[in-house]
């Protein structure tokens, strides 16, 4: 009895926390979704430094440097026929290409920009900061745009 129970349960959190995996060959939908969580991982505490006075001018540049990086990685993976679970891009993303890749563009540019401010930027907070939030903002403006019309 205790044993059904617990598999019923098992398979209760199963369905519930369901992800559904990405079985395909070449897994592009699971491959572009880890590289924007890998981004995310370096865009995020770089704002919180920026927010909450806690900068510093090393690690900041380190995580300016990762972005920079990683910044080219998601976009080889959304290749036609890559629409299927568990995808959240809204299907927009492939009728107006052009549109998305000049979003992509802009932001690619915004995070070489960021990188660039980083690396000159003073170690002192009050010179840093100003100069670093006006560099930082494009990038969140990147994310946060091509998310509203092509994330679901
Ligand atoms: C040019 C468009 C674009 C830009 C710029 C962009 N994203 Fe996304 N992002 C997407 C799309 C589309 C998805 C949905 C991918 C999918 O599931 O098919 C997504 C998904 C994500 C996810 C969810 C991944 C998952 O596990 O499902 C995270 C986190 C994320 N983006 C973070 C970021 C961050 C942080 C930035 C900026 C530093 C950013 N993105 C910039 C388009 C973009």
């Amino acid at each position: 009895m205790l044993r059904k129970l617990f598999l019923l349960f098992f398979v209760f959190l199963l369905v519930a926390c369901g992800e559904v995996e990405d079985t395909r060959p070449g897994r592009p939908v699971a491959h572009r979704q880890a590289a924007f969580r890998a981004m995310l991982k370096s865009f995020e505490p770089m704002g919180i430094q920026l927010r909450e006075k806690t900068y510093r001018a090393e690690t900041f540049r380190q995580h300016a440097e990762k972005l920079a990086e990683l910044k080219d990685a998601p976009w080889d993976h959304f290749g036609a026929d890559t629409q299927y679970p568990p995808s959240k891009s809204d299907d927009r993303l492939w009728r107006e290409p052009e549109r998305f890749a000049a979003e992509r563009d802009a932001f690619i540019r915004a995070v070489e920009a960021l990188r660039l401010a980083a690396q000159d930027a003073p170690e002192e907070a009050e010179q840093a900061v100003e100069r670093l939030k006006a560099a930082y903002a494009p990038v969140e403006a990147g994310c946060r745009d091509c998310h509203k019309r092509y994330k679901r």
